[in-house]
């Protein structure tokens, strides 16, 4: 990895695309379970997102004005692999052949995410995550990708949010594909995502030597509410609670996900708690795969909650009357300074943050630009906490503001726009907004 600071911006290939059903594509889950009734707030769908599929070229130019270092994109596993296994589709590959060149023609680098939640439909009806076999599907999809792409792209993410993708097979759960699954199911699941996170390591290592490899797991952070040695001990424990009885919520489950991955074993409580439903067993090899060594610890934050402890040192959780953002998630800069410095501290690994954003209800006003101060304000108090933090020796390498433009919120639909760009849906216009400039000044210099 580059040493010194990338500075990106980050997506999500059901989020932009389109071209759900074009040039050979297969169904992904999301394109399947937002067309049921009733799913997506106002039926939006991915049919044509932000169209990114055909207007790709006019979207890396802006990110080459906006002058960023690096761009976070995800491939759908079933543009490429229509069925998830066997047939590939040239015309999928040759997509993102064509993006990666561009980028990099550019001066962009490329970090790639092979999962990001968009499972090949023909896969979910062979049982998804639940078949033992789907560690090897992706083991496969990952050596086609490093094969095709590997000499141009050197940063692999292999899941995004591992804990989204089970809360998806949870009873009410948002994501998809949406259906309840009993927890011996969900657990057999989140066991052999995390080794498909170990084969794709491994078929990333055969067919790239030189790349970077992570996962992007998501967690909310608990931030201590004084400098009191009590607090900041109170908040640690929080973070690095197992939660056992919590698979799903992203707060917080730093440890289910990243102690495996980084330390080589699932948290002990995990064990205890999900004994009687911890079928197969988990095998010494398996967890072997599952800390197959990566290089990085990408990890997504957005927000958190703030711990106080009384005379007694009792930890409990303040509640919270300070700002939020549009879909009610508190705003807390120093999530951005606790969240890193405790991966630090724990995993030891460089840290990139892959995502930190700040949803609104953007709007373009009557002299034709988009205001956002709001998210003006937000990047600036966020970096500048992250910034606080690599100062305090946390080994922080990057940052990618979520989302390079406006696009679709999964089944929250196109309203909460997270964009730097401002995305017309009805044109497909897009307008790069008064962030997009503040972005582009702030990303001259080093954090
Ligand atoms: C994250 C997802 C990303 C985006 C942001 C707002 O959980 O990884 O795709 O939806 O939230």
């Amino acid at each position: 990895m580059e040493h010194g600071f990338v500075w990106g911006a980050a997506s999500a290939a059901f989020q932009m695309e389109g071209a759900s059903r074009e040039d050979g594509k297969g169904l992904s889950i999301w394109d399947v379970m937002l067309h049921e009734p009733g799913r997506a707030k106002r039926g939006d769908t991915g049919d044509v997102a932000c169209d990114h599929y055909h207007r790709w070229r006019e979207d890396v130019r802006l990110m080459a004005e906006l002058g960023i270092g690096a761009y976070r994109f995800s491939i759908a596993w079933s543009r490429v692999l229509p069925e998830g296994t066997g047939k590939v589709n040239e015309a999928g590959i040759a997509f993102y052949s064509n993006l990666v060149d561009a980028l990099l023609e550019n001066g962009i680098q490329p970090y790639v995410t092979l999962y990001h939640w968009d499972l090949p439909e023909a896969l979910f009806l062979r049982g998804g995550w639940m078949n033992p076999e789907s560690p090897e599907w992706f083991y496969r999809y990952a050596k086609l990708v490093g094969e095709r792409l590997g000499g141009r792209v050197k940063h692999f993410i292999t899941l995004n949010e591992p804990n989204n993708t089970i809360e998806g097979l949870t009873p009410g759960g948002a994501n998809a594909p949406g259906l309840g699954y009993p927890l011996r199911d969900r657990l057999a699941a989140l066991h052999n995502h995390l080794k498909a996170h170990g084969r794709a390591v491994q078929a990333l290592r055969e067919t790239v030597p030189d790349a970077q490899i992570g996962f992007a797991p998501c967690c909310a952070v608990p931030c201590p509410a004084d400098d009191r040695p009590e607090t900041v001990r109170a908040a640690k424990d929080l973070f690095f609670s197992s939660q056992a009885g919590n698979l799903t919520r992203d707060f917080p489950v730093v440890t289910l996900y990243s102690d495996p991955v980084f330390l080589g074993d699932y948290p002990r409580e995990y064990y205890d708690f999900y004994a009687r439903d911890l079928r197969p067993e988990i095998t010494k090899e398996d967890l072997r795969i599952i800390s197959e060594p990566t290089d990085v610890c990408f990890h997504n934050i957005y927000s958190g909650e703030i711990v106080r402890t009384d005379e007694q040192g009792a930890a409990a959780v303040v509640p919270w009357t300070g700002p939020r953002n549009m879909l009610g998630w508190p705003v807390i800069p120093q999530t951005l300074y606790w969240g890193p410095k405790c991966l630090w501290e724990r995993y030891g690994k460089p840290i990139m943050i892959t995502e930190n954003g700040y949803p609104a209800t953007d709007c373009m006003s009557l002299d034709g630009a988009v205001h956002d101060p709001g998210r003006i304000d937000f990047i600036r108090r966020y970096t500048g906490e992250l910034a606080r933090a690599r100062r305090d020796g946390a080994d922080i390498r990057g940052y990618f503001y979520w989302c390079i433009m406006d696009n679709l919120e999964w089944e929250l639909g196109f309203e909460p726009r997270f964009g730097l760009i401002h995305v017309d849906f009805d044109t497909l216009v897009r307008t790069p907004k008064d962030s997009y400039a503040f972005y582009r000044e702030l990303v001259k210099k080093p954090l």
